[in-house]
């Protein structure tokens, strides 16, 4: 995919891979794999089964979401429709850029979710409400 900032739309990215007998290595860098700069970085562990994160959308942190082990499902909602991506493979990160409503669901016994974001954690800057995320997402496309 392309790493300009122009990208709007959810991309899947596929990191490098160093294959190698002794245990395969991928990694990141912000500035040449992120299609935005990198502020901070969290990480989603021990969910029980069933269990769901997010639900919510961003008005303006762009992120990555990386199953750095096991696997589990990103539910994204881009106002108009929803698109599940099975996420287990930690070469694989999924690009969401601002205002996309989503879910983490589907989580595999020990799966560890890493989270890639371009903003300190501002509580200001979450979208809770359904409702409240189409209308800034329709106010965001005129
Ligand atoms: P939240 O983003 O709601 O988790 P998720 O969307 O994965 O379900 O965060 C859960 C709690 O953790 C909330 O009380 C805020 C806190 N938190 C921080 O303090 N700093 C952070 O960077 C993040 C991501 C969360």
């Amino acid at each position: 995919m392309s790493t300009s900032s122009t990208v709007v739309t959810p991309q899947i990215i596929e990191f490098p891979r160093i294959l190698d007998e002794r245990g395969n290595l991928s990694f990141l860098e912000s500035e040449r794999h992120l299609p935005f700069k990198m502020k901070r970085c969290y990480w989603i562990y021990d969910v029980p089964g069933g269990e769901l994160r997010g639900s919510h959308a961003f008005k303006n942190q762009h992120e990555v979401i990386i199953a750095l082990s096991g696997s589990f499902d990103a539910v994204i909602h881009d106002g108009k429709e929803e698109k599940r991506y099975s996420l287990s493979r930690s070469y694989y990160g999924l690009y969401l850029p601002p205002l996309h409503w989503r879910t983490l669901d589907n989580f595999s016994t020990n799966s560890l979710a890493l989270v890639l974001s371009s903003t300190s954690y501002d509580e200001d800057d979450y979208v809770w409400d359904f409702e409240e995320f189409l209308k800034l997402k329709k106010g965001s496309s005129k």
